[in-house]
């Protein structure tokens, strides 16, 4: 680490996700010069804590200092246009999940962040859970063999006064769907992440108990090239099913659960073992391992921050960048689609036809207002 301190410009104090980043943001490497939220209470309360200046608007806050980073914590149909403005403007962007609402505005931050050479780094701290990080490196070290099944369950509980106490929230206008906007990105996210990006998605994403107008579950099935396949079950309208994430490769199965991990390796690729072997009805022996998880990962917004530090002053590749934090948003939109269309969506997504669904996704709801 370099003795040069980042320093932040962060717009979205009043958020409750800016309570997430204040352990990274009270790291010695990392200096706050000025905050922003429209709502003046919580900007002019975070720039006492800070003792910096507080803006109403982010762009005379840009404007009017000098910063290495902004940090966007703002409702996600923001997401696009201020992470642009402020890599045009100088900056480089560690910028809430989902970096946007939909494909065509993630494309045009990630083009900007080429053009301009800033990190635009996307808040994926889940990736860098202990458990999460063994994980990859046991599927990058080839230890399942070739991946046939990914399969993920669970539950976000939200309550009506979740939706009610944020009007941006629950609505195609706002949020640009629900569940799969802003509970499921991190789910979503871990797919890719780990399995790499599906070819094929079929998906249902019904509102079941809440007084919203887009997806609080969704149910999908997915494909890969190399012809695994793949199931997800989210609700914010069940409990009880925290997440639940499996893969099952050809020489060993993954099981992630919040905080642990477990590991089996196959003493045979099951490929040739139900090839060679003599018996009608049997199966590899599975050899279960402990696997050591590094304790300098928690898969908090602090690892986030640390992870961004050595992106923007040392020239790292950021844990999750635009290429790959667009992934997940492109799955969820596909979802979105096929639901609405009734049919498989290959990838890439067609960026125009998702816009114009979204576009009509929003004008009904105006309608129904
Ligand atoms: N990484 C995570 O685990 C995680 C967790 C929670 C939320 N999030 C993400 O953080 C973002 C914020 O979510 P939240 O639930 O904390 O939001 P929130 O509703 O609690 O707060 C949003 C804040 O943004 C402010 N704001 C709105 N428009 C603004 C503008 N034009 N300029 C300045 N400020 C503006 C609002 O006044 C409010 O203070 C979302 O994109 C969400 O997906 C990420």
């Amino acid at each position: 680490m370099t003795d040069k301190k980042l320093r932040y410009l962060l717009v979205g104090v009043g958020s409750n996700v800016y309570n997430m980043h204040k352990a990274g943001l009270e790291l010695d490497c990392n200096e706050v010069v000025a905050v922003c939220d429209i709502r003046e209470e919580p900007a002019r309360r975070e720039a006492e804590a800070w003792n910096c200046p507080y803006y109403l608007d982010y762009k005379q806050m840009i404007a009017e200092n000098e910063a290495d980073a902004l940090i966007v914590m703002v409702p996600h149909t923001l997401h696009a246009e201020m992470s642009i403005y402020a890599m045009q403007h100088g900056l480089n962007v560690l910028c809430e999940k989902p970096m946007a609402i939909h494909v065509a505005e993630a494309d045009q931050m990630i083009a900007v962040a080429k053009e301009t050479g800033k990190v635009l780094a996307i808040n994926f701290q889940q990736r860098l859970r202990p458990e999460v990080v063994a994980a990859k490196e046991l599927i990058d070290e080839g230890r399942l063999g070739k991946i046939q099944q990914v399969d993920v369950k669970i539950t976000w509980t939200r309550t009506y006064k979740y939706y009610r106490e944020a009007g941006w929230r629950g609505s195609w206008a706002g949020e640009g769907g629900a569940l799969l906007m802003n509970q499921g990105p991190h789910d979503l996210d871990m797919i890719c992440h780990l399995a790499g990006m599906p070819k094929r998605v079929y998906a249902w994403t019904p509102t079941i108990a809440h007084q919203i107008t887009p997806e609080d579950t969704a149910q999908a099935m997915m494909e890969w090239d190399n012809g695994a396949l793949g199931s997800l079950h989210a609700s914010t309208a069940e409990a009880g099913q925290p997440q639940r994430f499996e893969i099952i490769g050809t020489q060993g199965h993954l099981q992630i659960n919040k905080g642990s991990l477990r590991f089996a390796s196959f003493d045979t690729d099951v490929i040739e073992f139900i090839k060679a072997s003599d018996k009608s009805f049997a199966e590899p022996d599975m050899i279960e391992e402990s696997i050591p998880m590094d304790p300098q990962y928690t898969g908090s917004h602090r690892d986030t921050h640390l992870d961004f530090y050595h992106a923007v002053t040392q020239h790292k590749p950021a844990s999750a960048d635009g290429i790959t934090g667009i992934r997940g948003l492109e799955l969820a939109n596909a979802m979105i689609y096929s639901n609405y269309t009734g049919q498989a969506v290959d990838f890439p997504l067609d960026r125009e036809k998702y816009a114009a669904l979204l576009a009509d996704l929003r004008a009904r709801e105006a309608a129904q207002q």
